[in-house]
């Protein structure tokens, strides 16, 4: 019996004398469920068998799925978005994204490389910001992670029962898609999930109201009586503990900080099978494991964090699929629309779409996914997109006509992608972003993929079914110089030049590095990393629909095993 042991006997003990029932205030808005409360309510010391930490994409449904047969304990830094349009309403998506202050559901972040990106922070995680499109990822990939295709396909359709929507494709979206097919994106495959080549009509997350959906209505699934998820509670560090000098460390509980800044503990109750499960996202989760001491020995000391476990390959992997769009003015108008269509190629490359309403000045009105208010700037190279030229950039197209802004875009985004970079601490607050770097198109097979996505885009703008959206006078080739505010440019220039992020940004725990197949985390115990930032390539054409069937996927699969440990037993 080790030290552990008796800390635990003493810890339980305070537990059961400072663990008053959560009290809680039916009076706070958006409180959707009854097992939802401010951290600021939560006892200072509590127990459970998991502990989530992150209520995102993946660990909503992670969470609903383990409080069926235990005690959970959800944390999530943000607020509820449950009443507030600025989340639910598909016309304000720019809304989060352009608003930086702290209690924003967005939190801005800019890589090293120059790209303004941008990440959750909300319960929902990324699809309460996203752009909604849904699709899953393909059979290859499947097969390659490991997973059991059947458990696969029921935890997509468990996601899909709840939040997926089938698209309106209106005459823009409609107009993107037989271009595809003039360019030759064959076959056409109609209004499917699946990955495959060719041109389709994928799924949403918002309904036919223009309401979004999000990974938080996957609790409409949890057992209300096993899951107690606190909102602004912000993980500080893990808490780790060894049996002796030589044994692995183990996880065993939580340090957090409410709202108020006041401090928290959350352990796991005693047995060997409770766990802590980071689901904090690509930047989150490898944030996290070096704050709690797993990471590069040197470099944690760098920051006077306590080495619980070297671990070179924490942060490693970095990766963002680089997104190239070109904007093709309209003498039409064309509805708001978020991705609906996409062209799958056979050589890496997808193709989608946005389009925009006329520009209204007085309602701040956000122009679809490309605005410089939301960080989407393409008309200066990455380093150059400097605080001062972002502004410049804002102010400018403040003061242009309406007309000017009626239109569309077209952009691709590469697979994998195969360049990758890195993540270091800036410093040891969990509430501030990390440093991270890409490495955008330093592979040139990632370049030769975005190289032959345009020219398909090219295609799609000449094409006939796309005619009525752009003006005769404006060719394929003079619309991409004008997107980069250059007179001429080459394709690989105008890659590397006008590269922004379609937020699929990944890695940093990748499976096989930091984490096992079963997504424990190598060399601890009672750890596992579930989330976006263990994937080694970005699933399907784009991911929350293989993030959220990965945290019900998991959770499924842990109950098994728990099931399979206890009668044998
Ligand atoms: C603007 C935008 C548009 C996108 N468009 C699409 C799209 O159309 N289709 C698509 O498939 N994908 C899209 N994506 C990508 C997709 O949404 C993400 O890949 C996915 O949401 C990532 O899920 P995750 O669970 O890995 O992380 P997240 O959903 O980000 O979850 C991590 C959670 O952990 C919380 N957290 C982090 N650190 C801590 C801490 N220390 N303590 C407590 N909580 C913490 C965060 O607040 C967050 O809620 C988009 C993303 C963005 C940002
Ligand atoms: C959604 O946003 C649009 C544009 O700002 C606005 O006109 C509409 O009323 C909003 N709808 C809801 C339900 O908030
Ligand atoms: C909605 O977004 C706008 C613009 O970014 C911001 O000013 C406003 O405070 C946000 N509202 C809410 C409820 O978050
Ligand atoms: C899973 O779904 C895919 C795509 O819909 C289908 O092709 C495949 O046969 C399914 N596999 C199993 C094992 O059900
Ligand atoms: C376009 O390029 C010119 C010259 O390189 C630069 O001065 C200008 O600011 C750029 N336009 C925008 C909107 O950034
Ligand atoms: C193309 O035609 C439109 C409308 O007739 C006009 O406003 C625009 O200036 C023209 N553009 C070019 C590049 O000639
Ligand atoms: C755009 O740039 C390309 C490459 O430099 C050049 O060949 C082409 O003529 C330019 N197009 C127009 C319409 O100016």
């Amino acid at each position: 019996m080790g030290v552990w042991f008796w800390r635990l006997i003493l810890l339980s003990l305070a537990g059961i004398i400072f663990s008053p029932k959560h009290c809680v205030s039916q009076k706070e808005t958006g409180r959707k469920y009854k097992f939802m409360q401010d951290a600021t309510s939560a006892p200072r010391t509590s127990y459970y068998d998991y502990i989530i930490i992150g209520g995102g994409t993946a660990g909503c449904p992670l969470a609903a799925t383990l409080s069926q047969n235990h005690n959970v304990l959800m944390l999530e830094r943000g607020g509820s978005p449950y009443g507030n349009p600025n989340i639910t309403n598909l016309s304000a998506f720019g809304d989060p994204l352009s608003d930086t202050s702290l209690s924003s559901p967005a939190q801005r972040f800019i890589s090293e490389d120059g790209v303004i990106n941008s990440r959750a922070r909300v319960l929902g995680g990324g699809s309460c910001i996203n752009a909604g499109f849904y699709t899953r990822a393909s059979r290859h990939y499947v097969r390659e992670a490991g997973w059991e295709e059947k458990l696969v396909n029921e935890s997509y359709k468990w996601v899909e029962r709840v939040v997926v929507f089938r698209p309106p494709v209106l005459q823009f979206q409609s107009a993107v898609r037989d271009g595809l097919l003039e360019a030759g994106v064959l076959p056409y495959n109609g209004y499917t999930f699946d990955h495959i080549y060719g041109t389709k009509v994928g799924g949403t997350i918002f309904d036919q109201n223009g309401h979004r959906h999000t990974a938080a209505d996957l609790l409409e699934y949890a057992n209300s009586d096993g899951i107690t998820l606190l909102l602004h509670a912000t993980v500080y560090r893990i808490l780790f503990t060894k049996e002796r000098s030589n044994s692995r460390p183990v996880a065993y509980g939580v340090v957090f900080k409410d709202a108020h800044g006041l401090e928290h503990r959350a352990y796991l109750k005693q047995g060997t099978k409770s766990e802590i499960i980071v689901s904090a996202g690509a930047l989150g989760s490898p944030q996290l494991l070096m704050l709690s001491g797993i990471g590069p020995a040197h470099h944690l000391r760098e920051h006077n964090i306590d080495v619980v476990l070297d671990q070179p390959l924490v942060g490693r992997g970095m990766k963002d699929n680089p997104m190239n769009a070109v904007f093709i003015p309209s003498p039409t108008p064309t509805e708001v629309s978020l991705i609906q269509v996409v062209g799958i190629t056979n050589f890496g490359s997808y193709i989608e779409a946005a389009s925009g309403e006329n520009f209204n000045r007085d309602s701040q009105q956000n122009f679809g996914m490309f605005f410089p208010k939301i960080g989407q700037f393409s008309k200066l190279p990455p380093k150059q997109r400097t605080p001062e030229a972002l502004a410049k950039a804002i102010e400018k197209m403040e003061s242009l006509q309406e007309e000017a802004f009626q239109g569309g875009f077209i952009l691709e985004k590469i697979n994998g992608p195969i360049s990758k970079g890195h993540l270091e601490l800036r410093n040891t607050d969990p509430n501030e972003n990390p440093l991270v770097t890409f490495n955008y198109f330093q592979d040139p097979r990632d370049l030769e993929k975005c190289i032959q996505g345009i020219r398909i885009i090219e295609k799609i703008i000449d094409s006939k079914a796309f005619s009525p959206f752009k003006y005769n006078n404006m060719s394929a080739s003079s619309l991409i110089n004008m997107t980069a505010n250059r007179t001429s440019i080459s394709l690989a220039q105008f890659c590397r030049d006008t590269v922004m992020t379609i937020w699929h940004y990944h890695g940093g725990c990748q499976v096989g590095r930091v984490v096992d197949r079963d997504y424990k985390v190598l060399g601890v115990d009672a750890l596992r990393v579930i989330d976006g930032s263990t994937f080694n390539y970005s699933p399907g054409t784009n991911p929350q629909a293989t993030v959220m069937m990965l945290g019900r996927y998991m959770g499924v699969k842990i109950l098994q095993e728990r099931l399979v440990a206890d009668e044998t037993k």
